[in-house]
């Protein structure tokens, strides 16, 4: 296993990323989901993660891993949230296991404590991973906001997970929670 070296964690405005790193971004992404059984990380899931803050993590200058931070309108039974939406998270394979994602993490939730946001979700199979950080599966039914109304989305059910902000209402777990549609995976 490679080691970890003097680690600087930065945030940067997606317009304000330098061709390097979201070249780098892109090889990290690739390496980090390359073996994903829901077929890599692709360009869509790239757009999804842009629009934000990233927080990119450097060992000795070298960005090991990385999340971003994009506003979206979930709505809760109903209710439309400005929601803190967590997208690409990764950590360099080689550099996995060492702390380095739970870093990012907590700088992330930290963030969206600090903002205006009134809860915080993000889709994934590893749900352990964010558990420890205070993320939570979402219990009830979810759903996408199309044109012909709301569609059920129940193969993300059990992969949305959500955290709790200042701002967060009083919301029941079970109620449905949708999403807008976007190209790619919705969720
Ligand atoms: C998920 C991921 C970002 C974690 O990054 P990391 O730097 O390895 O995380 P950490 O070292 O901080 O891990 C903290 C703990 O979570 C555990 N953990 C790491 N990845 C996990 C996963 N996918 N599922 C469950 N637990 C996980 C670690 O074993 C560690 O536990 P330990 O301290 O008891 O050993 C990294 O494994 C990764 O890039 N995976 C591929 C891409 C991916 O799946 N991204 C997230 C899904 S959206």
């Amino acid at each position: 296993m490679a080691g970890v070296g003097q680690l600087t964690l930065r945030l940067v405005a997606s317009d304000e990323l330098t061709a390097a790193q979201v070249a780098r971004l892109h090889e990290l992404m690739q390496d980090a989901f390359a073996g994903d059984e829901h077929g890599g990380f692709t360009e869509e899931d790239w757009q999804h993660a842009l629009g934000g803050t990233h927080f990119l993590l450097e060992s000795d200058g070298a960005i090991v891993c990385h999340a971003s931070v994009v506003t979206r309108e979930l709505h809760v039974a109903g209710v439309p949230l400005k929601t803190a939406y967590v997208e690409a998270v990764a950590t360099d394979p080689g550099l996995q296991g060492q702390g380095l994602g739970t870093q990012v993490m907590r700088a992330v939730g930290d963030f969206i404590d600090a903002g205006d946001w009134q809860i915080a979700a993000l889709g994934t199979g590893s749900q352990a991973f964010y558990e420890r950080l205070g993320w939570r599966i979402w219990r009830g039914p979810s759903f996408v906001r199309t044109k012909s109304g709301d569609v059920a989305t129940p193969d993300e059910d059990g992969y949305i997970m959500v955290r709790l902000t200042p701002r967060s209402p009083a919301l029941r777990p079970d109620a449905p929670i949708s999403c807008e549609v976007r190209p790619g995976d919705v969720w």
